[in-house]
């Protein structure tokens, strides 16, 4: 399938894996990529400049396709090393790269020197715009069904899509909710170029996390995820758990006097002992409400082969079906 998004990062199929920390090693990259989908790297869980260059190496060994690279921007108390990190992406001849979090315009700059492609991950469609005008190559439209990060606004994407679609010039893809060849010929026909997947790219093979972390996702129904931190306007969709209902607890009693620090042991340095250790209830970790539609967990080429197969026959047997009826 050619859309304006394939032909701009140069892979096969319109399906991209979008940054997710303590999943979004070289092996899970690499996986999508080869199976002609785009595999993202998530900078942040490397941390360093060093141990990303090692990271970006250790996926070019794994694949010659193109992969791309997540910088997150979050308000955190140690930042770390961003222009280090950037230099390293740009070093390590990696040509698209996946914003999400605060405005990108700093960074922008020099990823466009460098013939970098840059796609921002946006939950509204002004914040979309924004970054349409500050010139990056597309977005990633995340709605509120998205696991991580679904902004304040609550719009789902039945009404973002075509929305981001009426307002926008560059490419986006369909982010949050995405799991089968149904979501992506309804991406593409509310106006998206492709489709962004997080939670069902968990549920796969290659992904390297531990087997409690898929299996819990296999085992999730739709109504399995809640939101956290909602008070202090850095809303989080995650899996239900004990450590999310001590969270929510806390949030109850706080109200609105909640900071940061109440909930830190339910939210802080937690990835590595759900992802790793396969530790379930160590914490909050982002799942989306697509949890529901993952019944299995294939390899990350059976997953996008069967996404393509399925929506080649909605396209050209249900779809047209109806035309000619
Ligand atoms: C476990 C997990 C970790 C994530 N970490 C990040 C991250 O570090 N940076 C980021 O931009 N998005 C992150 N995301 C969001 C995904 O890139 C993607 O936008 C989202 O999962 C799409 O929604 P879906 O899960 O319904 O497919 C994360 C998502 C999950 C499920």
């Amino acid at each position: 399938m050619k859309t304006r998004i394939t032909e701009m990062f140069g892979i096969e199929h319109p399906i991209i894996q979008g940054g997710m920390h303590y999943v979004g090693f070289a092996e899970m990259a690499a996986a999508v990529s080869n199976a002609g989908g785009l595999g993202i790297i998530t900078g942040l869980t490397q941390g360093t400049p060093e141990k990303l260059a090692n990271e970006i190496a250790r996926c070019k060994d794994m694949t010659d396709k193109p992969f791309g690279v997540n910088l997150t921007f979050l308000p955190m108390m140690n930042a770390p090393d961003y222009p280090g990190l950037v230099r390293t992406i740009i070093e390590g001849g990696v040509k698209i790269v996946e914003t999400a979090g605060n405005n990108p315009a700093q960074v922008l700059p020099f990823f466009k020197d460098a013939g970098v492609k840059v796609i921002h991950k946006c939950t509204s469609v002004r914040h979309s715009l924004k970054a349409q005008s500050i010139g990056c190559d597309a977005v990633s439209v995340d709605g509120f069904e998205c696991g991580g990060h679904p902004g304040e606004d609550d719009i789902p994407n039945m009404i973002l899509l075509p929305r981001a679609a009426d307002e926008l010039e560059i490419p986006f893809v369909a982010s949050g909710g995405m799991a089968d060849g149904r979501s992506l010929v309804a991406s593409l026909a509310m106006g998206a170029d492709g489709m962004n997947m997080g939670t069902r790219f968990i549920a796969t093979q290659e992904a390297p996390v531990h087997e409690n972390v898929k299996k819990a996702i296999v085992a999730a129904s739709e109504l399995d995820t809640r939101l956290v931190m909602r008070p202090l306007r850095n809303t989080e969709r995650v899996m239900a758990n004990d450590a999310v209902d001590e969270l929510l607890r806390i949030e109850k009693e706080k109200g609105a006097d909640l900071k940061f620090e109440d909930i830190i042991e339910q939210v802080a340095g937690v990835y590595p002992r759900i992802m790793t250790e396969g530790d379930m209830d160590a914490g909050a970790w982002s799942c989306g409400m697509v949890a529901g539609l993952i019944n299995d967990i294939p390899t990350c080429k059976e997953l996008i082969d069967s996404i393509m197969a399925e929506a080649e026959e909605i396209i050209t047997k249900r779809l047209a079906g109806f035309q000619n009826a």
